[in-house]
C-alpha cells in the first residue's frame, strides 16, 4: 500500500471563483476497475463553473475537473487496457482531475497515441467527444447530409472551434454564433460556412437570409436562456434543437406546444456522460476522435494556458467570454 500527497483544487460550498482552493489530498492505490494518473495537463470547461456555482448540486468538498492527460502509475484488478507507464487522457466522472496525481475508475481512461501532446490531450477529450456525438449521434428526423445547414452556437469555444472544424471535414455548412467580430473571424478560419455576432446581429434574421428563408435542421445551443426560443426560430419544419449547455443561464420552463407552433419541431438535451457509459462506447468515440485529429482534419486550438494555482483567475476569464479555443491548467 502506498499513499503519497497532491494538491487537488477544490470548493468547500458553492459560489464564485473565490471558493477554489487548493488543498493537499492523499492518495493511494488504484482499487479494483481504477488506474492511478499523475497529471501533465488538465483540461478546463464549462462544466466545471457550474459545479462551482452550484448549478449542479454536488456533495462538498467537491474536487473540481473532469478532463485531464497524464501517465499512468499504476492499475487496480481487472484493467486490461492500460498499463503502468502508459501515456493517457479522459473525460470522464467523478470530477476531481485539478490534481497533479488521482486515483479514478478507468472505464473512461483512453490510451493517448504517441502522436499527441498531454495538453492536447487534455484539452480535447471532453470537448472533442462532445463534438463527436454532436455531430454524429444527435441526429435529426429527416437526417444530415453534406450539404445540409446547421447552426452553432458559441462557435468560437472550445467545444465550437471543433465541431467548426468537423462539420466541414463532414461536408455540412456550419453557421456560427460568437460575441464579437474576432471570435466570428476565428470559427470562420476553422471552417465555419458563415458567421454571426449574435450581440450585434439579429441572428434569426441572418440564419434565414443565408439558408435562403428555409432554416436549419439542427440548432446545437450550448448557451441555453438567452438564446433557446430563438434558435427554435432558426429551424426547418420537423428540425432537432440539441440543447446541451447553460452558459447564460438554464433554459427556462416552457409549454410544449410551442414545438407544433413553430413547426412540429424536436427538442434533445443531450449530456456527453450518456453516451460514455461503457468502455467499447468510450474507445470508439475516442478512436474516431483520434483519427480526424491524425487525419489533420481537426485541429486542437489551446489559447489559453494556466498554472494549476492560477485556477481562480483561468475561472474568471472562462465566465467573462474572453478565452477562444481550449483551455488547460498546468499542474
Ligand atoms: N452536454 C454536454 O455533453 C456538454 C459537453 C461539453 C460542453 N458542454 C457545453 O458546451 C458549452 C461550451 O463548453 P466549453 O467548455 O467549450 O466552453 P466555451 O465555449 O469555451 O465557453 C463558453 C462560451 O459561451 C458563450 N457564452 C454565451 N453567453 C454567455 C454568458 N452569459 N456567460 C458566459 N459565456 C457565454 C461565450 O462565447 P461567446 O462570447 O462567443 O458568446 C463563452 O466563451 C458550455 O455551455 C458547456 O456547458 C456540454
Amino acid at each position: 500500500m502506498s499513499e503519497q500527497s497532491s494538491r487537488a483544487v477544490r470548493i468547500h460550498a458553492a459560489g464564485g471563483p473565490e471558493q477554489l482552493v487548493i488543498d493537499t489530498v492523499s492518495v493511494g492505490d488504484p482499487g479494483p476497475g481504477q488506474v492511478r494518473i499523475r497529471h501533465h495537463a488538465v483540461g478546463l470547461n464549462y462544466i466545471d463553473v457550474y459545479q462551482r456555482t452550484g448549478l449542479y448540486p454536488f456533495p462538498m468538498p467537491l474536487a473540481l475537473g473532469m478532463e485531464g492527460a497524464g501517465v499512468i502509475e499504476a492499475v487496480g484488478e481487472g484493467v486490461t487496457h492500460l498499463k503502468a507507464g502508459d501515456r493517457a487522457a479522459y473525460a470522464a466522472n467523478p470530477p476531481g482531475s485539478y490534481c497533479d496525481v488521482r486515483v479514478m475508475p478507468a472505464m473512461n481512461v483512453c490510451k493517448l497515441p504517441d502522436s499527441i501532446d498531454f495538453e492536447t490531450g487534455a484539452a480535447m477529450m471532453l470537448k472533442g467527444l462532445t463534438a463527436q456525438y454532436l455531430l454524429k449521434r444527435c441526429k435529426p428526423v429527416e437526417g444530415l447530409e453534406a450539404g445540409d445547414f446547421v447552426l452553432f452556437h458559441a462557435a468560437a469555444g472550445g467545444v465550437g472551434l471543433i465541431a467548426c472544424q468537423w462539420a466541414k471535414a463532414l461536408g455540412l455548412k456550419l453557421i456560427a454564433t460568437a460575441g464579437s467580430d474576432d471570435k466570428c473571424k476565428l470559427a470562420l478560419e476553422h471552417g465555419a460556412s458563415h458567421a454571426i455576432n449574435y450581440r450585434t446581429e439579429d441572428f434569426v434574421a441572418r440564419v434565414k437570409d443565408i439558408t435562403g428563408g428555409q432554416g436549419v435542421k439542427v440548432v446545437y445551443d450550448s448557451v441555453g436562456k438567452d438564446t433557446f426560443e430563438k434558435s427554435l426560430d432558426c429551424l426547418k419544419p420537423f428540425g432537432l434543437l440539441a440543447s446541451f449547455g447553460n452558459a447564460s443561464g438554464p433554459v427556462p420552463p416552457f409549454a410544449p406546444g410551442i414545438l407544433g407552433a413553430k413547426g412540429s419541431l424536436y427538442l434533445t438535451r443531450q449530456t456527453l456522460f450518456t453516451h460514455i457509459t461503457s468502455r467499447e462506447r468510450t474507445q470508439s468515440m475516442a478512436d474516431d476522435l483520434f483519427a480526424v485529429i491524425a487525419s489533420g482534419q481537426v485541429k486542437i486550438r489551446i489559447d489559453q494556458r494556466f498554472a494549476l494555482a492560477d485556477v481562480r483567475k483561468a475561472h474568471e476569464s472562462l465566465e467573462a467570454r474572453s478565452t477562444t479555443g481550449c483551455t488547460v491548467l498546468l499542474p
